[in-house]
């Protein structure tokens, strides 16, 4: 048996993302106006291509760091337990931290690490992320800024991937199977 086909329709522009992310950034730029320094920190892998652009945007001074935690494998399904892989690799006690993240769909990953690196005693916390699926929600959790929300639907590029793959396409697109026949 192959693996299943499928195709990918585009759910929002590479041109609605970089928009929004103009947004986002005067927001932020705005919140943290009197740091001193914003440490970014990207959940790897799926942020990469959302913190590249985002920190472009904005008009502060930072840092850019990165967490690893443990993910869906290669499958579409949340294992909901969250194990850093990776850890940060600067100090943020007394620092103001920003955690970029892709999606926010179970809530489990955000939750965890904001827990996490709250023990570090950072002076201020805060999440963004790209993507909401509000419906998928298992524990309470919500970014402090989110880019788009979007309905029950596995999305990929732009930084996110199915099976490692898709990372690399400009603009979010919704996976669909296709049966063998097309
Ligand atoms: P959560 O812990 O269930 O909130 O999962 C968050 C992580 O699951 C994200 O960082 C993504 O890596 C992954 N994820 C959630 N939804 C999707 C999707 O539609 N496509 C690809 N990865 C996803
Ligand atoms: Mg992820």
């Amino acid at each position: 048996m192959s693996k299943p086909a499928y195709v990918i329709d585009e759910m929002i522009s590479a041109k609605s993302i970089a928009a929004r992310i103009e947004e986002l950034a005067r927001d932020i730029s705005s919140e943290f106006e009197d740091t001193d320094k914003l440490v970014v920190v990207g959940l790897l892998r799926g942020s990469f291509v959302f913190i590249a652009d985002l920190v472009r945007e904005l008009d502060l001074p930072i840092e850019v760091d990165f967490i690893e935690a443990s993910s869906y494998g290669d499958g579409m399904e949340s294992t909901r337990e969250v194990r850093i892989l990776k850890d940060l690799r600067g100090q943020i006690e007394g620092r103001d931290v920003l955690v970029v993240e892709d999606i926010v769909d179970t809530g489990h990953t955000l939750s965890h690490i904001t827990e996490y690196l709250g023990t570090r005693h950072p002076a201020r916390l805060r999440t963004i992320a790209l993507l909401d699926k509000p419906a998928r929600r298992e524990v309470d959790f919500k970014a402090d800024w989110t880019g788009f929300e979007i309905p029950d639907e596995f999305v990929v590029g732009y930084g996110i991937d199915y099976a490692q793959r898709n990372r690399n396409l400009g603009f979010i697109g919704k996976v669909r199977f296709v049966g063998e026949d097309g």
